[in-house]
This record gives C-alpha cells, sequence and structure tokens, in this order.
C-alpha cells in the first residue's frame, strides 16, 4: 500500500498534510510514502530528510498521484490533478463538499472512496483525529498573539513608579474549541477576560479558564445534540445586543469565534456598537471566511472604523504551519490507521463505524 501527497496551492495553503514526524508510522503500519520534490521545503523540510526517513520524493505529480492508494492533502485537488485519480484509490482531506460540489460530481463518477475530514463525528473515539478542533485550537491562540501585537497599548497591568498601566479586557465571542483557547491566551498574558456563547455548557469551561462568562437570557434551548450552536432567535439577538453593545464600550480586544455548522456566520457586532468602542481598540474576527461575526470585517485586510481596527484572515493556519501541519498529520494518520485492515492490508470502508460513515463523502 502506498500513500501518496502533491503539493498544497502554496499561495493559499502553507500547511502539510505529511510531516517527517509521522513516515515512522506509516511505514510501521507497511505503508510505502511518496511525497512531490519540495513538498515541505518552504517549511524548512528538506526533501532528504523524508528520503532518509524512507520516503520516496518524485518529480512528478503524475506518478505521485497516479501510484498511490491513498492521497492524502489539505484542500481539494484542482480539477487537472484529479483527473489522474483513478479507479480504486482513495482520497483524505478536507475537501469542503458544500462549496466543491461541482468538482466532487466529477470525481464521483470514477470508483473513488472520498474523507473529508471536516464531517468527523465530535465523539470520543474521534478525539484524536479531530481536526477541527486541532486546527481551531491554533487558530483561537494565534488570533489572540495577532490582535494583542495590533494593539498599541501593553496587555498585562503594570504597576511602576511612572505610573500604573491598566490590564487589557479582552472579550471572546464563542467560547467553542477556538474560544477557549483563545481566552485561556489571553489570560496567560494578563489580560482580563469576558466571554460569551449561545451554549450555557460553555459557562463552567470559560469561568474554569478564568474569564468571566456573559450570560445572554434564553440560551437554555440553543445547543444541539451534538454539542452545536443553533441559529438564535430574534429575541435572543436582541437581548445579545444590548449586553454586549453596553460590555464593548469597555473592552480593548474583541476575539470572535462563533459559528454555526452548514451557516453563515452570525452577526454578533453590529456597525453601531463597532461605532461605540474606544478609538484604539482591535477586532480579530476568526468566523471572518464564513461571513464574518463583526460588521466591516474584510477578508485579509485590517479595516480602520472609528479608530477600531477590525481584522480577519482567509487562513490564519497559514501563520504558524508547522504546528498545525504537526497536529494535521498526526490526525489524518489516525484516520487512515482506522480505516485500515492490518490483517488483510487493505482499506476497509466499514459503514458500521460512525467515523468512517459520516467522513465518506463518496
Ligand atoms: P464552532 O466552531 O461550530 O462554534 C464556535 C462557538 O461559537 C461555539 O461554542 C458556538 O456555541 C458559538 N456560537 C455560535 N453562535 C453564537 C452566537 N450567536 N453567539 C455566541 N456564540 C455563538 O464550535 P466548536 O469549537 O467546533 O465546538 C462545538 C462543540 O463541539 C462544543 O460543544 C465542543 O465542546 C464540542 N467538541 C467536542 C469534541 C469531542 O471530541 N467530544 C471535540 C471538539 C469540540
Amino acid at each position: 500500500m502506498r500513500i501518496g501527497s502533491i503539493l498544497e496551492n502554496q499561495s493559499v495553503e502553507k500547511r502539510i498534510a505529511v510531516t517527517p514526524e509521522i513516515i515512522k508510522k506509516y511505514t510501521s503500519l507497511g505503508f510505502e510514502i511518496i511525497l512531490n520534490e519540495n513538498y515541505g521545503v518552504h517549511l524548512g523540510i528538506k526533501d532528504q530528510q523524508y528520503i532518509d526517513l524512507g520516503a520516496k520524493i518524485s518529480k512528478d505529480e503524475v506518478e505521485v498521484l497516479g501510484s498511490s492508494d491513498i492521497i492524502v492533502q489539505l484542500g481539494m485537488i484542482s480539477d487537472d490533478k484529479s483527473s489522474y485519480i483513478k479507479e480504486s484509490q482513495t482520497l483524505i482531506g478536507v475537501l469542503n463538499p458544500y462549496e466543491n460540489s461541482e468538482k466532487l460530481k466529477n470525481l464521483a463518477k470514477k470508483k473513488i472512496n472520498l474523507f473529508s475530514l471536516e464531517l468527523l463525528p465530535r465523539i470520543t473515539r474521534a478525539q484524536s483525529m479531530d481536526i477541527l478542533s486541532s486546527q481551531a485550537n491554533l487558530a483561537g491562540y494565534k488570533a489572540v498573539i495577532e490582535s494583542f501585537a495590533n494593539f498599541e497599548k501593553a496587555i498585562p497591568m503594570m504597576m511602576t513608579a511612572a505610573g500604573t498601566v491598566p490590564a487589557a479586557k479582552v472579550l471572546v465571542v464563542g467560547a467553542g474549541v477556538a474560544g477557549l483557547q483563545a481566552i485561556a491566551t489571553a489570560k496567560r498574558m494578563g489580560a482580563i477576560v469576558f466571554a460569551t456563547d449561545v451554549r450555557m455548557a460553555s459557562k463552567e469551561q470559560v469561568e474554569s479558564l478564568g474569564g468571566k462568562f456573559l450570560f445572554v437570557e434564553g440560551s437554555e434551548n440553543l445547543e444541539t445534540q451534538g454539542g452545536y450552536a443553533k441559529e438564535a432567535s430574534d429575541d435572543f439577538k436582541k437581548k445579545q445586543e444590548e449586553l454586549l453593545s453596553e460590555t464593548l464600550k469597555k473592552i480593548d480586544i474583541v476575539i470572535c469565534t462563533a459559528l454555526i455548522p452548514g451557516k453563515k456566520a452570525p452577526l454578533i457586532i453590529k456597525e453601531n456598537m463597532v461605532n461605540n468602542m474606544q478609538a484604539g481598540s482591535v477586532i480579530y474576527d476568526l468566523a471572518a471566511i464564513q461571513g464574518g461575526n463583526t460588521a466591516f470585517t474584510e477578508v485579509d485586510k485590517v479595516v480602520v472604523n472609528n479608530g477600531v481596527r477590525i481584522m480577519g484572515e482567509s487562513n490564519i493556519l497559514n501563520k504558524l504551519p508547522m504546528s498545525a501541519s504537526n497536529l494535521y498529520a498526526k490526525n489524518l494518520f489516525n484516520f487512515v490507521d482506522n480505516l485500515f485492515d492490518k490483517e488483510n492490508k487493505k482499506i476497509n470502508v466499514n459503514l458500521e463505524d460512525e467515523i468512517i460513515k459520516k467522513t465518506l463523502i463518496i
């Protein structure tokens, strides 16, 4: 069995699916690994490093795609490249089936297995494969670092002979995986942290990290059985707006992370709320690519409105691609490990297994 991976489109994706440290794990399962030439060079990983670990390097993308039983990637591969994928091969990645439906329709004509890892169920057995958690955790951390770097005052309280510097006040909107890491990071750096979420279950988690939970009345029924947020009612949105409008007047930095699976991100911080914030405040909108939680958010731009800087990127993970790749590659390996029938040395698409059933899109 052979696992292969080709270069991503590096103008949008710097992460890689196969890191040197994961090679041994694949070879111990009996896999051969084939990668495109210069696969990790942009991250400081030389081809020789992979070769020394037993991987094959090929100059020819077509060879990598055509000779691999399993192709592992980050994003969807382009149409011209997917034409080299043959019957009975398996492609695993974050394939974004809602946006790539046309490409997927073409691939569906071939008899291949396609797995999209963002569809993994949030069950205990899938935790080691959970790319949404591993990547959201890093995104939450990096959003704090980016916003603090753009804030023109100090973060922790400092008592000096020249006077006291007050601690910065941070608000985290959405206390899921990214939000909780943002709270932990901001606390560690000395900020005073507030957080809000529609799911009541997150209150305890926010408080255990030292954050103050801003409770909006009516959030009792806004969690799905799977633990995700439901879309809030107009009444809830009004109450949330009233609470946040007042709070935001005193906040220095806002980290937005609120998402509803399969829907556009909710607009939570509206124009008038931004206009009432203090000049010099910073908003980092991690939901930018899904439509944004903040008015004025523009993907990959820093918008200054009334002295408030609003930023959000298409892929913040490109700012820590090595850490993100290391975790992604491990998640991916754990997924392949579960998919692989070790006795018969073949892929077993066992539809009784919830992990396989939920991620199999073709
Ligand atoms: P997400 O990325 O879909 O959403 C981020 C956060 O935004 C969520 O906490 C959500 O409740 C919140 N949100 C949505 N609309 C909002 C609004 N209008 N106002 C304020 N907040 C809003 O969520 P994520 O981070 O993927 O986590 C979702 C759930 O999955 C959580 O319950 C988490 O604990 C659970 N989970 C379970 C895992 C497991 O393996 N058992 C692993 C990771 C997450």
